[in-house]
């Protein structure tokens, strides 16, 4: 089945063309102006996407070589910026309806939790999944493609919010996780943040890791900037941190939970140390570790196309006036679960 895929839920448009769970084109345009603000601002992400929308269609369209070939249109209908999110809902549900093309909504957290099928070698079902992005930090137990329960969530800030804002604090620009990754390379661990312990064993928090790196930075240099070998062990440091974390909620979900392979997911997943950590991990366990490649690691419509392929060949039927959902909570984590059309 040929599947169109379109994201839009924070900062980058994407547009993918899949042939099943191949990959025929994958664009993405990142909105970098963002930089200058430290941060997302979500009315000039709206604007961006509405701009670059229609144009990055077309071109993947012309990548793909197809034109009225497509069978499936598939889009992020949230968790994510409001107003982000309704451009490319609406675009994909018009042209959807001026095409009479069936048209899916998709959760962006699953298409990550997901994305690693899009590799050569494919996770096993059951698998423990890790997603790591900038909004959400999961642990979820996959049994099948409309079979997944969250196991673990953070209770504060995520994974990767943990990495903007630390990198913020030491004036390293955004988003921050490249940037920290980059600075912690020279450096040597020679502070102790804390590795937060949650009421669930499964659970993260990262907030007090970040007031740990506060307090830390105004004890030792007031209101000064450290000195840029203090910054790469300030940012060793923090980095570890941050990845024992995941790495040993992780491993005790592996011990409690008979699963087949672990996939390391979203965003924060092109940290290195992660990627070598889960790689040591799952060595340890035997179990197939699959990581998306980086391309599908961050934000992409081919995870969203993917993902809502599985979703329509599962049976699930959505109708036009879908809405778009800010928060994971109101939207429920499997997008299919309560909304299954029995035909
Ligand atoms: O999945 P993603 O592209 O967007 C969201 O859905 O949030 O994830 C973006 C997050 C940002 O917080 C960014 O700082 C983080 O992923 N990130 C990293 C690295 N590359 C991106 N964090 C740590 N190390 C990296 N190399
Ligand atoms: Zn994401």
């Amino acid at each position: 089945m040929i599947v169109l895929g379109i994201e839009t839920s924070c900062d980058e448009t994407s547009v993918a063309v899949l042939d099943d769970d191949k990959v025929i084109s994958n664009l993405v345009s990142s909105q970098d102006f963002h930089t200058k603000y430290g941060g997302v601002v979500p009315e000039l992400s709206s604007r961006a996407h509405l701009q670059i929308v229609l144009p990055l269609i077309r071109e993947a369209l012309k990548k793909s070589g197809l034109k009225n070939e497509i069978e499936l249109v598939a889009a992020t209908a949230g968790p994510g910026l409001i107003g982000a999110l309704l451009v490319g809902l609406t675009f994909g549900k018009s042209l959807s309806f001026a095409n009479n093309i069936p048209f899916v909504p998709v959760n962006h957290i699953e298409g990550h939790i997901f994305s690693g099928f899009l590799q050569e070698e494919k996770p096993e079902f059951p698998y423990l999944c890790l997603t790591v992005s900038g909004g959400h930090t999961l642990l979820v137990y996959v049994a099948g493609y409309d079979n997944l329960r969250v196991i673990g969530s953070t209770i504060d800030d995520a994974a990767g919010e943990a990495f903007d804002k630390g990198a913020k604090m030491l004036g390293l620009g955004y988003p921050g996780g490249p940037a920290l990754q980059n600075a912690a390379r020279q450096g040597n661990l020679s502070i102790d943040f804390p590795i937060a312990h949650c009421k669930n064993q499964y659970d993260f928090s990262f907030s007090g890791v970040k007031t740990s790196l506060l307090r830390y930075l105004q004890s030792q240099y007031g209101n000064e900037i450290p000195h840029r070998n203090d910054i790469a062990d300030i940012a060793a440091s923090y980095q570890n941190a941050i990845v024992k974390a995941l790495v040993s909620k992780t491993e005790k979900a592996l011990k409690k939970f008979g699963v087949k392979s672990l996939s390391l997911t979203g965003g924060v997943a092109a940290n290195l140390l992660l990627r070598e950590s889960f790689r040591e991990l799952a060595g340890k366990y035997g179990k197939s570790l699959i990581i998306p490649d980086l391309k599908y690691c961050g934000d992409n419509a081919a995870m969203i196309a993917y993902r809502g392929l599985k979703v329509y060949n599962a049976g699930y039927r959505y109708d036009l006036s879908f809405p778009a959902f800010a928060s994971s909570k109101k939207m429920g984590m499997f997008l299919g679960q309560s909304l299954k059309i029995s035909e």
